[in-house]
């Protein structure tokens, strides 16, 4: 009998912070693989608001229970991590039509870097297809409701992290609330 050969999916992303919207796509492509390992890149260009290690701690506790999953952190070149780890799949989720240009350009460098490795597309949930992490902390930031939208730890660590910014006092031609 030949070992059948296990089939690992990376899904990489800043997950600055993890949200539903994210959690519900791992809980969709967890049943379709043997290992799903969610990879949180550790210098993106863009100065994130949590550290690599608080990005990971939140994912291990949101997905903690999922037997499947695998949360870890990477550096350097997305298809050299996932050659590392083993894995045959590329996971990232579309939400609109604006999502596929940039998951397109993507996609094909990375096929480009490693032929072997093919990138999978999932919808997002319809619930959350307007979601992002950074309108997420855009909101929190100007004190509004962002329940259901993250996990629970999550709202409260963002809140921590972004105290409500008051309005400017600057009044003239706005109307500030
Ligand atoms: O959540 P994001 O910010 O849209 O995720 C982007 C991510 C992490 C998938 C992308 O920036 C990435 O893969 N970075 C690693 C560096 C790399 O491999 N670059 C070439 C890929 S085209």
């Amino acid at each position: 009998m030949t070992a059948q050969k296990l089939r690992v999916a990376v899904y990489p992303g800043s997950f600055d912070p993890v949200t539903n919207g994210h959690l519900d796509l791992i809980n969709r492509c967890a049943p379709l693989v043997d290992r799903l390992i969610v990879a949180v890149l550790r210098n993106a260009g863009k100065q994130p608001l949590f550290t690599a290690e608080e990005r990971v701690e939140m994912l291990r506790s949101a997905t903690a229970g999922m037997a499947n999953v695998e949360v870890d952190c990477f550096d350097g070149l997305l298809v050299e991590y996932a050659r590392r780890r083993g894995a045959s799949l590329l996971l990232r989720g579309i939400r609109a039509i604006s999502d596929y240009e940039y998951e397109l350009q993507m996609a094909l460098m990375n096929r480009r870097l490693a032929p072997e490795i093919e990138t999978v597309f999932m919808m997002a949930g319809e619930a959350y297809s307007f979601l992002s992490s950074r309108l997420v902390k855009e909101v929190i930031a100007l004190g509004g409701d962002v329940s259901g939208l993250v996990p629970p730890q999550v709202e409260a660590k963002l809140k921590e992290r972004l105290p409500v910014r008051p309005p400017s006092g600057e009044t003239s031609g706005c109307t500030s609330v």
